[in-house]
Formats: structure tokens, C-alpha cells, sequence
């Protein structure tokens, strides 16, 4: 099929490696910390190359029947334990078609769940219970994203599963990068001297040594979307950037230290200067 543009602002050498090593069939997981970009460089790399696939999104309640799929009770009662009354799930449509398996937030799904996945991702086989083996077609293989172990929330994948993995690692992009995105996202509609300052307080919150995590290119994201919307660049970034923060103690208040950043980054010209072109 043919290649469609790609909207990611730089990770060429990450989209390379994907497109590779999917084109070897080898399985991949982007690992990386919140709001770096896993999931966007994944879907625009699938939609781009045209490749059909099926979703799901890892949480702690996901089920294994969920993943391969279920006989579903009133029709069993009518027809007994036969293929028509299986409602399939999503690993078990893309295996049976061939198709890209992408699971986002792999590591948040419970470890019974992951486990699942280890002879299919190997073997190309699974056996599921009054139903059989099922193989799967070409084409089938797993890609992943997830945060790293220390975020919570998440049960560490098994030395087994992560064997079965190339693992390829996102880190944030470098500040030029960033304004490009935003500039991506929002268009003309603000200065680049108003995207350069949130960008250096959001890249600033990731050094900071009172911060465990700092914010993202989502939260600068959101930040100019509230500014855009007509709210001070201030008042932007305090209702955007201290819930994306997390202080190393619970003791230190992420709003105070935002307040802090900001006055170091000397805010005052746009307080004074509300200008009308943003
Ligand atoms: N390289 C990039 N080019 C263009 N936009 C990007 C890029 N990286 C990130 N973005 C923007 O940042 C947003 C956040 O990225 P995304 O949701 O993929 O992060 P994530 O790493 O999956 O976060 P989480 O850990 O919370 O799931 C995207 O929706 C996109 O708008
Ligand atoms: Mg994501």
C-alpha cells in the first residue's frame, strides 16, 4: 500500500528501526516515560505504512478472555461448545488474519494476561480451551509500548515476555524538536517566543533535582491550548504543569515549584503585554 506522509517531527531513526524491524517480523516494544510520544509514533508508523491492526489498551482489569476471546453463554445453551459461539478477541483476530497486534500500556495488563502472549509471540500457536489450536497467519506479529518499571500502576513484564521483544527506547526530543511539534500543533496562532518559554519551563521540570517526573510535550501541549483559549500564559502553565509533575517528596508542593520556575523565567513582559497576536 502506499506510504502515506508522516506527521512525526523528527524520531527518524526510531521510525526506521519500527519499520524494520516489523518488516523482519520481529515483535517491538517502545518503552519510554509518560507523554513522550509512544503511542503517536506507533499509530502514525501502522497508518502510515497502511498496515491493518488491531488495538488494545493494557489496564489492570484487562482479562485473558478479553485478549483471546469468549464463548458467549446463550448461544452456547442453543448450540453447544462449537466455533460460531466464540466471540473473538483481539489476539486471536490478528493471529487468524495475519494482522499487527498493538498493545499500548503493555506492562499496566495484569501478568496472567502477558503471559498469554509468550507462545503466540513464539511458537505462532495458541490453545485455547473447547476450541483448539489456533495458528496464526503471516504477518501476525506484537508491537508494545509502555512506561518504564519505576511508574506505578504497572506489573513489570517477565524475563520471558521481554525475551521475546526488540526494544526500542524514547527519550525526549531535543528543544528544537519540541517548538516544532508545537509549532505542528498549533499553527501560527502563537509566537514562537511564547512556545520557546513554555517549552525551556516544561524541559526544565525534567532536570529540576526536587522533581521525580517531569512534564511532557503533552503538557506543553495543553499549556498553549489553554493559552490560546485566553487564559494567561501564568495561569496556562499552573493549571496545566503541576498535575503532570511529581515532586521526589510528597511534601513539596508542585504548584509552588511551577510558581517558582516561572518567576525564574522571567514572566513579566507578558503580563504587561497582553497582545492581541498571540
Ligand atoms: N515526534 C512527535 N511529532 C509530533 N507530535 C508528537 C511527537 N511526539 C509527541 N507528539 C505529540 O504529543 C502527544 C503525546 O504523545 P503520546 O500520547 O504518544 O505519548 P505517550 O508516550 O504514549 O504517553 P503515555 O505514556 O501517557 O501513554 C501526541 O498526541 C502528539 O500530539
Ligand atoms: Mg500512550
Amino acid at each position: 500500500m502506499a506510504k502515506e506522509k508522516i506527521k512525526i517531527i523528527g524520531r527518524s531513526k526510531e521510525i526506521l528501526e519500527l519499520e524494520k524491524a516489523m518488516s523482519l517480523g520481529r515483535n517491538v516494544l517502545i518503552e519510554g516515560p509518560v507523554g513522550v510520544g509512544k503511542t503517536f509514533l506507533v499509530r502514525q508508523v501502522l497508518e502510515s505504512l497502511g498496515l491493518d491492526f488491531e488495538r488494545i489498551d493494557g489496564d489492570t482489569r484487562y482479562t485473558e478472555n478479553k485478549l483471546t476471546g469468549w464463548f458467549d453463554p446463550p448461544l452456547v445453551l442453543k448450540k453447544g461448545y462449537v466455533a460460531s459461539c466464540f466471540i473473538e478477541g483481539p489476539l486471536l483476530t490478528a493471529m487468524k488474519k495475519g494482522k499487527i497486534l498493538f498493545i499500548n500500556e503493555l506492562n499496566r495488563m495484569p501478568e496472567a494476561v502477558q503471559n498469554i502472549l509468550l507462545p503466540a509471540m513464539d511458537e505462532r500457536h495458541i490453545m485455547l480451551p473447547k476450541l483448539g489450536r489456533v495458528d496464526a497467519k503471516p504477518g501476525f506479529l506484537v508491537v508494545a509500548t509502555q512506561n518504564p518499571r519505576e511508574f506505578t500502576a504497572t506489573h513489570a513484564l517477565s524475563e520471558a515476555l521481554l525475551d521475546r521483544f526488540e526494544m526500542i527506547p524514547l527519550y525526549y526530543q531535543d528543544r528544537d524538536e519540541e517548538i516544532e511539534i508545537l509549532k505542528n500543533e498549533l499553527g501560527p496562532k502563537v509566537r514562537t517566543d511564547v512556545l520557546e518559554r513554555v517549552v525551556d519551563i516544561v524541559r526544565a521540570t525534567r532536570n529540576h533535582p526536587a522533581i521525580k517526573r517531569g512534564a511532557s510535550i503533552r503538557a506543553a501541549i495543553a499549556t498553549l491550548k489553554l493559552f490560546v483559549g485566553g487564559i494567561d500564559l501564568e495561569g496556562a502553565c499552573l493549571m496545566a504543569l503541576p498535575s503532570r509533575i511529581e515532586m521526589v517528596s510528597s511534601d513539596d508542593d508542585p504548584r509552588q515549584l511551577v510558581r517558582d520556575l516561572l518567576a525564574m523565567q522571567i514572566f513579566p513582559e507578558f503580563k504587561e503585554k497582553k497582545s492581541p497576536q498571540k
